[in-house]
C-alpha cells in the first residue's frame, strides 16, 4: 500500500534477534546491549503472522536481519514460513556471514533468495579489532569462505557491504575496488550512520562516500540499484556502490518498513516513534500495520549534528 506521501511501501525488514556473535565497536558496547528475554522476542509464529499480513498490504520484498540473523534460534523455520507467504517474491538476508559455512545449504533450500554479506576490512588484524571478534583468528578468510559456500549452495548476486569508516577503512578503499578486477564482487560502501554507538564518535569517522571516488577516479557511473548508486572500473569484472544515508538523504525513495525482534513496527529507521504490535492477530493486527504505513514520516534529516533519535541502536533494529 501507499503512504501518505504517495510511496508505495513494498518491503519489510524484521529484525529476528537483537543478539550478535560480534561487537563492531559502531554498533555495540563491549559488554553487549542488555539483552532481550526469551519471552519478548517474537516466536515464529507471530513473525510468520506479521509478515503474512505485511505481504496482504502489498509487502513483496523481506529482509531478516538481527543482531545476527544466523544465530537467532529457529531461523531455517522462519525463512521456510516466509518464503512460503504468498506475495513474497524476495526473500534476502544480511549477515556477518561468520556462520554461512553452516548455514548457506539450509537456507537455500528453506527458500533464502539472496545475501548481503558485511566486511568493513579486508584485514584479519584490523577486523578483529573493529569487530573486537575473539572466536576466529582469520575472521576475514571464515567470511570469504562463507561467501563461497553461499556461491556453491546456489546463491548469486551476493553483496559485500562495507561502512566506510574515516581513520579505521579509508585507507582500504582502493583495496576493496581492486578486488572487483577478477572477481565479479558487488561491494556497496555505506556511509557511516550517527545512530547508536557511532552517535557519540568523532566527526573525522563520518566521511561522505564521494571519498571513495576521490581515491578511485577511474570508478564510472553505470546506473542505479535501490537505493544505490554503482560504479566500475573499465575492464574490470566487479561493481562497487555507494549508498549515501547521511550526504545523500533517499527517504522520498524510501519503500520500507521495519520490524523489531520484540515486535514493534517502525515506520522510519532514524525517528523513535515505534509502535507495538505484539498480541494483535487478524484484521485488528492489519489495521495497526496500515495505520503505521499511513503515518509514515516524510523524512528525517539525519546528520553529524542532528544524529538518529533512535531509541535503539542497529544492533537491536538491523540496518
Ligand atoms: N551506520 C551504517 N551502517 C551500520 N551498520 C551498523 N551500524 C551502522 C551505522 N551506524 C550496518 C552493519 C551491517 C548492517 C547490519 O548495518 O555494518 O552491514
Ligand atoms: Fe553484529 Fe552487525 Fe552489529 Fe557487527 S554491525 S556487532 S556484525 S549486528
Amino acid at each position: 500500500m501507499r503512504d501518505s506521501y504517495k510511496r508505495e511501501i513494498n518491503y519489510l525488514r524484521i529484525s529476528v534477534t537483537d543478539l550478535c556473535n560480534l561487537r563492531c565497536r559502531y554498533c555495540m558496547p563491549e559488554q553487549g546491549v542488555e539483552k532481550f528475554s526469551h519471552e519478548t522476542i517474537l516466536s515464529v509464529e507471530e513473525i510468520a503472522e506479521i509478515a503474512g499480513i505485511c505481504a496482504e498490504l502489498g509487502v513483496n520484498k523481506v529482509r531478516l536481519t538481527g543482531g545476527e540473523p544466523l544465530v537467532r534460534r529457529g531461523i531455517i523455520d522462519i525463512c521456510r514460513r516466509i518464503a512460503e507467504i504468498p506475495g513474497i517474491r524476495e526473500l534476502c538476508i544480511t549477515t556477518n556471514g561468520l556462520l554461512l559455512t553452516k548455514y548457506a545449504d539450509d537456507l537455500r533450500a528453506a527458500g533464502v533468495d539472496r545475501l548481503n554479506i558485511s566486511i568493513d576490512t579486508l584485514q584479519n588484524e584490523k577486523y578483529k579489532e573493529l569487530s573486537r571478534c575473539s572466536f576466529s583468528e582469520h575472521p576475514v578468510d571464515d567470511l570469504f569462505e562463507g561467501f563461497e559456500a553461499a556461491k556453491k549452495a546456489g546463491f548469486e548476486n551476493t553483496k559485500l557491504n562495507a561502512v566506510l569508516i574515516g581513520g579505521w577503512n579509508d585507507d582500504e578503499i582502493t583495496d576493496f575496488v581492486e578486488l572487483t578486477k577478477d572477481n565479479d564482487y558487488q561491494i556497496r560502501f555505506i556511509e557511516l550512520m550517527p545512530i547508536g554507538e557511532a552517535a557519540s564518535w568523532g566527526k573525522e569517522c563520518f566521511l561522505p562516500n564521494e571519498t571513495v571516488l576521490e581515491k578511485a577516479p577511474e570508478l564510472k557511473f553505470i546506473g542505479e540499484s535501490g537505493v544505490a548508486k554503482l560504479y566500475q572500473k573499465e575492464g574490470y569484472k566487479g561493481t562497487i556502490g555507494l549508498i549515501s544515508p547521511v550526504n545523500h538523504h533517499f527517504c522520498s525513495k524510501c519503500n520500507r518498513l521495519r520490524l523489531t525482534a520484540d515486535g514493534k513496527l517502525k515506520a522510519c529507521l532514524h525517528s523513535k516513534k515505534e509502535t507495538p504490535i505484539r498480541g494483535l492477530h487478524g484484521e485488528e493486527l492489519k489495521a495497526a500495520i496500515s495505520k503505521e504505513i499511513s503515518n509514515k514520516p516524510e523524512n528525517y534529516d539525519l546528520g553529524y549534528e542532528n544524529p538518529s533519535s533512535s531509541q535503539r541502536g542497529m544492533s537491536q533494529i538491523g540496518g
